[in-house]
C-alpha cells in the first residue's frame, strides 16, 4: 500500500478542539477547522492524489437517503476526482448496540450493495471490515496507552450519543470508540476525514495518538495527522416528521424501490395548508419533501416550493416521487 504524505500543514497544532472548562466544542475550533477545510477543497482540486480519504460506518443496517445526500454523494464525487478512499464498514464499533450486532453479516451485505448502487467502485475504491482486518484492531491497544481516562470522558459527541442512548450504563467499547477510529483512519494511512462538526473532537484524538505514537516509537514521523473535510449535513426528516433513521420506519432506503418509494411518499405527513412553501421553522414536514427534491434536483428550496405553489401535497409529492426515482 502507498503511503500518501501528509498534505500542507497537517502537524500544526490547532488551538484546542474542546473547551477544558465546558467540554463542547468551541467557536474557535470550529471556525478555524472551516476555513482550514475550505483550503483543503482547494488542494483537493488541484492535487487530488495528495490525499488518502477514510470514512465509513458503523454497520447497523442498510442506507437511505439521508445518508445519501449527509456523505455518500461526496465519497463518489471524492472519488471521481481520483483521491484514493477507504471505506470501513464499522461492525466492531456496531457491537456497542447489542440488536444490531445480531444481523451484522446482512448489515454488512447490504451497505455493500448500496455503495455499488450509488457508484462507489471497488476497483477504485477499497472496502473493508473490522472483522477481517486483525491488524487494525491490534492497534487499538497501542493507541489506548496514549490517550488518558480524562481525555476519554471529555470527547463532546461521545457525551452527546451517551446522553441520547438513554442507557444507564456505558460499556468500554462505546468509550473507546474514538481511539477504535484512530486505529481505522491511521492503519490506512488516511489523511482526510470528510465529516461534519462532530468529527471534530474524535479527529482531534486521532492526531494526539498520531503525534504521540511517532513520538514515542519512530524516528520520522510513520502516521499522518489527519484533517477534517467539513461538509455541514442537511437534516432530513423521515416522512412522519421526527429525523430519517435507521430504526425509525420512516426512512426511504436506497434500495427501496420505485413503486415502494411512491407508496411511501403518498402516505408522508404533510399539513392543512394547501398551498407549498419553504419554511422548515413551521411547516417542517412539507419542507422536509421540499427540500428532498431540491437535493435531488440541486435547485433552491425556495424555486421549488414557488412552482409547486398552489398544485398543493398532491404535485409535491408527484415531483418527489418521480425525482427520487
Ligand atoms: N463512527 C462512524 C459512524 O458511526 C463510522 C466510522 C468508523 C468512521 N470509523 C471511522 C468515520 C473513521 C470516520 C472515520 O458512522
Amino acid at each position: 500500500m502507498a503511503t500518501p504524505q501528509v498534505h500542507g500543514p497537517g502537524g500544526r497544532r490547532s488551538a484546542d478542539t474542546v473547551s477544558r472548562v465546558s467540554g463542547t466544542l468551541t467557536t474557535e475550533a470550529v471556525e478555524a477547522a472551516t476555513v482550514r477545510s475550505n483550503e483543503i477543497s482547494a488542494e483537493l482540486r488541484r492535487d487530488p492524489s495528495a490525499f488518502r480519504v477514510l470514512t465509513g460506518e458503523r454497520t447497523t443496517g442498510a442506507l437511505h437517503v439521508g445518508h445519501y445526500f449527509g456523505s455518500l454523494r461526496n465519497r463518489v464525487a471524492l472519488q471521481d476526482m481520483g483521491v484514493d478512499i477507504f471505506l470501513i464498514l464499522a461492525d466492531y464499533q456496531a457491537l456497542t448496540d447489542h440488536d444490531a450486532s445480531k444481523e451484522l453479516s446482512q448489515s454488512v451485505f447490504d451497505i455493500v450493495l448500496d455503495y455499488l448502487g450509488i457508484g462507489i467502485d471497488p476497483a477504485r475504491s477499497t472496502i473493508f471490515v473490522h472483522n477481517a482486518s486483525p491488524a487494525l484492531n491490534q492497534l487499538l491497544l497501542p493507541f489506548l496507552s496514549v490517550v488518558s481516562m480524562s481525555e476519554l470522558h471529555r470527547n463532546p459527541t461521545v457525551k452527546d450519543e451517551i446522553a441520547h442512548s438513554g442507557r444507564g450504563s456505558v460499556s468500554g467499547l462505546m468509550m473507546t470508540y474514538p481511539v477504535h477510529q484512530a486505529a481505522d483512519i491511521l492503519f490506512c494511512h488516511g489523511n482526510l476525514v470528510p465529516g461534519g462538526r462532530d468529527q471534530l473532537p474524535h479527529l482531534e484524538v486521532t492526531r494526539d495518538v498520531a503525534r504521540r505514537i511517532n513520538r514515542l516509537y519512530f524516528e520520522e514521523p510513520y502516521f499522518p495527522e489527519p484533517e477534517l473535510l467539513m461538509g455541514e449535513v442537511p437534516l432530513l426528516l423521515g416522512l412522519d416528521g421526527p429525523k430519517m433513521g435507521k430504526s425509525m420506519g420512516n426512512a426511504i432506503y436506497l434500495h427501496t424501490s420505485a413503486d415502494e418509494t411512491a407508496r411511501l411518499i403518498k402516505r408522508a405527513k404533510t399539513d392543512s395548508d394547501r398551498r407549498i412553501t419553504f419554511d422548515p421553522e413551521h411547516r417542517p414536514e412539507v419542507s422536509n419533501l421540499v427540500q428532498i427534491i431540491s437535493l435531488c434536483e440541486g435547485s433552491d428550496p425556495h424555486v421549488v416550493a414557488e412552482e409547486i405553489g398552489a398544485g398543493g401535497a398532491v404535485e409535491l409529492k408527484r415531483r418527489l416521487t418521480e425525482t427520487l426515482n
